[in-house]
């Protein structure tokens, strides 16, 4: 029987994993800039490492090549760099005005809002050069890089984030709130499940689309996207900003579109609870063809109770 101890255990271990990637990066030592400060605060806050800990799980379950694991850990410190550049964003009084995030003031009330705007600049930027970087060297791993790009861009995260403003004040339908959080947590969820099983196969655009594999990979990723953002959601309703380590009772007052505030709490649930049926079904498909879905499905069980 699973259980949060297993869950603590999977994060503790992804964090440890990744930590020197990240450090080598934007660790205290590497520049006195300003810019490069305010992103490794908001780097090294005590954000989940969920993302790379997802990389972990696909790379577990398909049992890819153990010599592919730095890597992986290469693209999970690059992905992990584009999300908190999101979220250091997200925070800006142009967009959520928050002023709490993973238990800490946010970048702009440390460091301003010119350098926080430029903290997320930077570390989205030290993505891509990393990113271009790795394939001077492997050309196999182009498509991956160019499909994370575009995961975080207009058909991913920042065209999720745009529908999102857009659609304040407004009642949405529920097909384009699911678009909405598709693309602005889908997608980065995507590109952490199914980059590993890309990179392993030297992927080209057109096999991505054909091959069965990344079919489920995707449809996993997705069902796990919207079911994480629905648990936000139904978070910034009935949590407690000091076990969230960010505010609550936003998306309310601010008249944002959300499963909560298109459904009401119980019609999240639900939905929720849906969105967790379709990833058991899914982790039953690979666990049929003989792979080991245990740690994927410990990721489910968290995803439908979090707290944080
Ligand atoms: C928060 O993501 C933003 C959303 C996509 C809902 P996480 O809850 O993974 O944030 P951290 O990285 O743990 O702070
Ligand atoms: C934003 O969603 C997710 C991103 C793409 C950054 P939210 O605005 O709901 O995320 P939180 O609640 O501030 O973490
Ligand atoms: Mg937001
Ligand atoms: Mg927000
Ligand atoms: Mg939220």
């Amino acid at each position: 029987m699973m259980g949060k101890d297993d869950i603590s255990i999977l994060i503790k271990d992804a964090e440890e994993w990744i930590l020197p990637e990240l450090e080598s990066v934007f660790g205290s030592s590497v520049s006195d800039d300003i810019t490069v400060k305010a992103a490794s605060y908001s780097l090294f806050a005590g954000g989940k490492r969920l993302r790379p800990l997802m990389m972990r799980l696909t790379s577990k379950m398909l049992v890819l090549d153990e010599t592919l694991d730095e890597d992986v850990k290469y693209f999970a410190a690059t992905l992990e760099m584009i999300h908190t550049y999101s979220l250091i964003h997200d925070d800006l009084p142009a967009m959520d005005n928050d002023d709490l995030r993973r238990g800490k003031p946010t970048c702009h009330k440390v460091y301003g809002e010119g350098i926080a705007t430029l903290a997320g600049d930077l570390l989205l930027n030290t993505a891509m050069e990393r990113m271009f970087k790795i394939c001077e060297d492997k050309p196999g791993y182009i498509f991956a890089s160019s499909s994370l790009a575009s995961n975080a861009g207009l058909s991913g995260m920042i065209g999720g984030q745009s529908i999102d403003i857009a659609s304040s004040d407004k009642k949405i339908s529920v097909e384009l709130l699911t678009d909405l959080q598709e693309k602005k947590t889908g997608a980065l969820i995507e590109a952490a499940v199914v980059t590993p099983y890309y990179l392993s196969k030297n992927m080209t655009r057109a096999e991505s689309i054909s091959d069965k594999t990344a079919v489920s990979l995707r449809k996993l990723a997705s069902h796990i996207g919207l079911a994480f953002q629905i648990r936000d959601d139904i978070l910034d309703v009935i949590s407690d900003s000091t076990i969230l380590g960010k505010s609550t009772g936003k998306d309310e007052r601010d008249s944002k579109a959300t499963f909560v505030t298109l459904l009401g709490l119980e019609g999240a649930k639900e939905r929720l609870g849906s969105e967790l049926n379709s990833i058991k079904e899914i982790l039953a498909g690979f666990k049929e063809q003989g792979f080991d879905t245990t740690d994927y499905e410990t990721l489910s069980d968290y995803l439908g109770d979090r707290d944080r």
